[in-house]
């Protein structure tokens, strides 16, 4: 079940230093080229070894392969991307195997040299694809407390009832039948755990904003809005899992924002 990934699911950044086997890879390949998006923008991968590619980073240890994945500069780029990037590392985690989304802490060139990254395109993040190790490394532990990796905010701060004032209780979510879909936005990955996403739901839709901090927007792409396409991931995801049918769309409500740090990024109608 997919709820039951994202609830396991957490970064790895130990690995067990044996790499994957062919057939895995070529399941991940195959998956690979089937991913969209509901933007419909393509978004790319490739696989990397890391020791015939000279790949690293000082977070891992271990870690034999990665993925990266590119998308042309585009509007909307960065949701889109969040969205089918997570779609493959979601699909490695159902197959046992650990990943971490990377955006600031790698090689950048060496990373963007080894995929042939062309000048209109965008390559936000890589992955490292392994088996986890059995025990985190020291260096694992001191940065899952640095950004308090295993708690989020509590479901009332992140979800709200028509408008911004009202916080949304898990009961009223368990009776539209979007709890479980909510808290896979929740449970959801973020660049240093930020969990920029903000929802309103109404009668019949959900509304995701980015609650945006400083430093995350270089200009070209957003990686808070990486983090929002992840979160419009988990919960399509869950919402087909659970045979709700839910209908993508972006058309901004009107709903007044609480700051002007607050962007409309999408909704799904049912
Ligand atoms: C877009 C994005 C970028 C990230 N960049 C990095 C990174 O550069 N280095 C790193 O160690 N972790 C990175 N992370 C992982 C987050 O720190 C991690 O998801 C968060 O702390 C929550 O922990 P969890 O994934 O174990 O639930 C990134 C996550 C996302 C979604």
């Amino acid at each position: 079940m997919f709820f039951d990934d994202v609830k396991n699911r957490r970064s790895v950044r130990t690995f067990d230093g044996l790499g994957i086997t062919d057939k895995l890879l070529e399941d991940l390949k195959e998956y690979a080229a089937s991913v969209s998006n509901p933007y419909g923008i393509p978004v790319t991968f490739d696989f990397l070894d890391a020791k015939d590619n000279d790949l690293s980073s000082p977070v891992l240890k271990g870690e034999e392969l990665y993925v990266t994945a590119k998308v042309k500069k585009v509007e909307n780029a960065d949701v889109a991307y969040g969205y089918s990037f997570e779609s493959l590392l979601m699909h490695a985690v159902n197959k046992g195997l650990g990943t971490v989304w990377i955006g600031g802490t790698m090689p950048r060139d060496k990373f963007e040299k080894a995929c042939n990254l062309a000048d209109d395109e965008i390559m936000p993040c890589v992955s490292p694809i392994g088996f986890a190790a059995d025990k985190m490394g020291v260096k694992e532990v001191l940065m899952r407390k640095g950004v308090k990796a295993d708690s989020r905010y509590a479901f009332e701060e992140l979800f709200f009832k028509n408008d911004f004032n009202t916080p949304l209780t898990e009961d009223e979510a368990e009776k539209m039948g979007i709890f479980s879909a909510l808290e896979a936005v929740r449970l959801a990955p973020s660049a240093v755990n930020k969990q920029p996403w903000r929802v309103v739901v109404t009668e019949n839709a959900v509304h995701f904003y980015e609650k945006k901090d400083r430093g995350y927007d270089n200009g070209t792409y957003d990686l808070q809005k990486v983090d929002l396409g992840i979160a419009i991931n988990h919960f399509d995801f869950e919402c087909n899992d659970g045979g709700k049918t839910v209908l993508f769309k972006v058309s901004n409500p009107g709903i007044a924002m609480p700051g002007d740090n607050y962007e409309y990024i999408a909704s799904f109608e049912f």
